[in-house]
Formats: structure tokens, C-alpha cells, sequence
């Protein structure tokens, strides 16, 4: 049975206290309501005293959340500690969370106060708030940077005050991974009464090494981690729960450490965040980035299409990715283009994949990545060789003062038909020219063309839709002569009508 790591999200907090980032009530919510539903164990709502915005927030969330712990911050100051109290009166589970720095650089440069007067006004906030509630966090602001020996003495007096759990802040994000798990070692074994509460990471990121500092932390004994969403927060941002919630899933065996998280919600939770607070996630974000599940490199790709494991530690179901995503690039292999290709029904022989791949990097030698479209494009010739009704010949004379016309042949199974016909434009007379020799009632319902990369010697594609009956039919054709795409992007759609003949 594994030991249970409780999950504390700031992302309303600490997350929200970035500049851009602020929500109003309604949108923070929605995004304690994701959290709920990600199974996170305490929401810190917001820091009451701060703005009526965040009271109200802290309010509206208590009523809104259903089981997990609303959380209030305050500063060790009674006022605070009063208005956290009363923005909690409708939560389930309450928890004020107060606190004060314990670092020289806090007790001197910005307290202006002493060792001895700041543990009194540590000790006078815990049992102040616990008049309220029951469950009380203390944090000790900077005690990345405070001395063990006094923050081991600051944490006994605060627990013997009542706190319920002890946050131990690298508020600076100045530790090194093993100096943060000797600190909470180290309180584990020299606070008297340690067990009586939970122990608490909250590592900042400003070194890179939030994420490795709140594990070591947790190795050591701490049984609450302190992260939000994307790892946004102050500065370089805080510990995020994606990583935390994945370290201790995919090594749950060797560790003996659990938690309450679903993580198939982690992926969505990440977008509806960034979305909201309008911050983009780096495409390298490891679990929740745009590239944390996409392999680039030919050799990668063939290894993670033969099993996933090969380049996988996670698999991205698990996060609530429906699946790796092989990119399409100058440096992928026949193997990943035969399975994007087969993913959009084509099967090749090998003779055509050696063929279509040798267009597919020039292509790719132009453009940064490819697109569906451009697959449809390279699979062009294979899709005409299914086709039942072909192209075999076309003809278009038009210009400023002539009446455009369009000569066609088709090739029905096996047999040709020609036709010719005017129109409007040069497009509509071949389009009319085809609609002589099939016979089926078909109308135009979309039409549309794009340039594949720029320049007048590009390829064109065209996108049709077309009407039969009560159905519409999709169509794509590509081609340098723009006349020629569209007359194939109406076969291709012709050519998915079950029944037609001629
Ligand atoms: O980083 C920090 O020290 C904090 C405290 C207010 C908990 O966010
Ligand atoms: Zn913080």
C-alpha cells in the first residue's frame, strides 16, 4: 500500500498573482471546478485580504466545490486571518493558511524584526487562526534560505500552536535538490511533535528546479506538495502538478508514494488554463507541451511506430492525449510516412513508398511540417488508381474576352467518354463538361482553393463538397494547372458515391 502525497494547487494563488494571468469569479470557477474533477486535495481559492475580487472568489469557490479543502492566505496579521475566516464561512473543509519569513534576509531587510519576535508572531497567528478552524497551514516564507536550526524551532512552537501542516516555501527557487531534502530530513528528525502535522513543499522554479526540489522534498518526508497548473506562479513559475501527478504514477513501485489525481484530465485541465489566463504552454513543457508526445527524428519515429515504449515513458492516453503524434518532418523516415499515409487510407507497396517518399522531402525541404492536405497531395496518383471514373484528358480555352470552354475524356471503367461544354468561368465549364457524362443529379455545395507554399509555379488544392441525394460527398484534388485540381477534386468526390455508373 502506498503512502498517500496530498496535492495543494495554487494555480488560483500563487498562479494568479502573474501579471496577465488574473481571472474574474466565474472563470475561477471553472477552473476549480476542473481541478475537483483532477482530484486535487486543497484549492488555495486566493489571498482574501488582498482585493474584494479575491474575497469574493474565495466565497463563490467555497460554495461551488464539493469535497476538496478551500484554502485562504493571509499574512500574520489578525485582520487577514478575519477576513480568510469569513470568505471560508460556506466551504466544507476550510483551511487558513498563514504564515511569516523566517530567512535573515525577511527578519532583517523586510520585517525589520528579530528571531524571537517573529517566532511570537508565528505562534500568535496559528492560534489566532485555529479560533476559527481547525485546520491551520503555516508557511515559513523563504525558508529555502533559512537557517535549519531556527525554522526547526519555529516549526515545533507553530505545531504545538495547532498547525496541522507546516509549509516549507523555497520561496526564491534557491535550493539545490539535496539541500532542500536535507532541510525537510533534517525537520523530520528535530521537530518535536513533527507527526502531528503534514510537512509541505512549495518550491519556485527560478533555478529550473522546482519539480526536482519538491520530489527530493518528498523523499524525505514531506506528504503535501504545493503546485499549480502549467507550473505557472511568480517569476519562473512554481512546481507544476502534471509532473509532480506523472513522477509519482509511472514510478508508484519503487517510490510507495501515491496520489488522488486522475491524470487523464491533466491534458484538458492544461488548455482550459493557458486558454483562460491567456498563458501559453512552451511546446517543450514536459507531460502537457505540444512536442512532449511527438517524435521527429526518422529513427525515433520507426522506433516508437514499431512499440511506443521504445521512446515512451508515459503513454499519452494517460495524460488524456488520445495518442503520440508523429510529425511529419525533413528528418522522417518511409516508416512514419507509411503511417500517416495509412491513417488517411493508402495503402503503398514498397516500389510507391520509395516513390511518394522522395517527392515528400522535397516537399518537406520547402515547408516546415506537413499537413494532411499535402499528404493527399503526394497519395494523389495512388488515389486516381482506385478511382473508378478517371481523368484522361482536359481541354480549357478561356481568357478576358472569350466565352470559356472546356473539352474533357473520362475513363469509366475502361471505356472513354468525352464531352464539351461552357460556363461561366473556366471552372465551371469543365466542371459542366463532366456533369454531361455522368448522368447522376449532383450539385456543387463548397468550393475551395488554396495555394500549397507560395509562388505562381505552386501547387493548388482544392476542397469540394458535392450533393447527391440526401448526402454530401468530399473531394480533393492538386495539381500546378488550378482547372485541372478542381475538375479532380469533383471526381474525387463522384468517385465516393456508392452506386454511381456512368
Ligand atoms: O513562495 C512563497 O513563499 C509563498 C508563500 C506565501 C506560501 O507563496
Ligand atoms: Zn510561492
Amino acid at each position: 500500500m502506498s503512502d498517500r502525497l496530498y496535492i495543494f494547487d495554487t494555480t488560483l494563488r500563487d498562479g494568479e498573482q502573474v501579471p496577465g494571468c488574473q481571472l474574474n469569479t466565474i472563470e475561477k470557477i471553472e477552473v476549480a471546478k476542473a481541478l475537483e474533477e483532477l482530484g486535487v486535495d486543497v484549492i488555495e481559492a486566493g489571498f482574501p485580504v488582498s482585493s474584494p475580487g479575491d474575497f469574493n472568489s474565495v466565497v463563490e469557490i467555497s460554495k461551488a466545490v464539493t469535497w476538496p479543502t478551500i484554502c485562504a492566505l493571509t499574512r500574520a496579521v489578525e485582520k487577514d486571518i478575519d477576513v480568510a475566516a469569513e470568505s471560508l464561512k460556506y466551504a466544507k473543509k476550510g483551511r487558513i493558511h498563514t504564515g511569516i519569513g523566517t530567512s535573515p534576509y525577511h527578519i532583517k531587510f523586510k520585517l525589520n524584526s528579530n528571531e524571537d519576535e517573529i517566532l511570537q508572531r508565528a505562534v500568535a497567528a496559528v492560534k489566532y487562526a485555529k479560533k476559527y478552524v481547525e485546520d491551520v497551514e503555516f508557511y515559513a516564507e523563504d525558508a529555502g534560505r533559512s537557517d535549519n536550526v531556527y525554522l526547526a524551532k519555529v516549526v515545533e512552537a507553530v505545531i504545538k500552536a495547532g498547525a496541522t501542516v507546516i509549509n516549507i516555501p523555497d520561496t526564491t527557487g534557491y535550493c539545490l535538490p539535496h539541500e532542500y531534502g536535507e532541510k525537510i530530513k533534517f525537520l523530520m528528525e528535530n521537530v518535536k511533535g513533527v507527526h502531528k502535522a503534514v510537512l509541505s513543499t512549495h518550491c519556485h522554479n527560478d533555478l529550473g528546479m522546482a519539480t526536482a526540489n519538491s520530489v527530493s522534498g518528498i523523499l524525505n518526508g514531506a506528504r503535501q506538495v504545493e503546485v499549480t497548473i502549467n507550473g505557472i506562479g511568480e517569476r519562473a513559475g512554481n512546481t507544476s502538478l502534471e509532473e509532480v501527478a506523472m513522477i509519482f504514477k509511472s514510478r508508484e513501485k519503487e517510490l510507495g508514494i501515491s496520489t488522488n489525481i486522475n491524470t487523464k484530465h491533466i491534458y484538458k485541465t492544461s488548455r482550459m488554463v493557458s486558454s483562460l489566463m491567456n498563458m501559453p504552454v512552451q511546446p517543450n513543457k514536459a507531460i502537457v507541451g505540444r512536442n512532449a508526445f511527438a517524435h521527429s527524428s526518422g529513427i525515433h519515429q520507426d522506433g516508437v511506430l514499431k512499440n511506443r515504449e521504445n521512446y515512451e515513458i508515459i503513454d499519452p492516453n494517460d495524460v488524456g492525449i488520445n495518442e503520440s503524434s508523429i510529425v511529419l518532418t525533413a528528418r522522417s523516415g518511409r516508416a512514419a510516412l507509411k503511417h500517416h499515409m495509412e491513417n488517411l487510407g493508402f495503402t503503398l507497396t514498397k516500389e510507391k513508398l520509395d516513390e511518394v517518399y522522395q517527392e515528400f522531402l522535397k516537399l518537406a525541404d520547402k515547408k516546415k511540417d506537413i499537413k494532411e492536405d499535402d499528404l493527399l497531395m503526394l497519395a494523389g496518383e495512388v488515389r486516381r488508381e482506385n478511382h473508378r471514373i478517371k481523368l484522361d484528358y482536359l481541354q480549357v480555352i478561356s481568357g478576358k474576352s472569350l466565352e470559356p470552354m472546356a473539352s474533357i475524356r473520362l475513363e469509366i471503367g475502361g471505356e472513354k467518354f468525352s464531352a464539351t461544354s461552357s460556363g461561366n468561368g473556366p471552372v465551371d465549364a469543365a466542371i459542366n463538361a463532366v456533369k454531361q457524362i455522368i448522368t447522376r443529379q449532383v450539385t456543387l455545395e463548397e468550393f475551395l482553393i488554396q495555394a500549397i507554399n507560395k509562388g505562381s509555379d505552386d501547387f493548388g488544392k482544392v476542397h469540394m463538397t458535392v450533393a447527391h441525394g440526401e448526402r454530401n460527398y468530399n473531394g480533393f484534388g492538386a495539381h500546378t494547372d488550378i482547372i485541372t485540381a478542381s475538375v479532380e477534386a469533383f471526381l474525387d468526390a463522384i468517385n465516393k458515391i456508392p452506386t454511381v455508373k456512368k
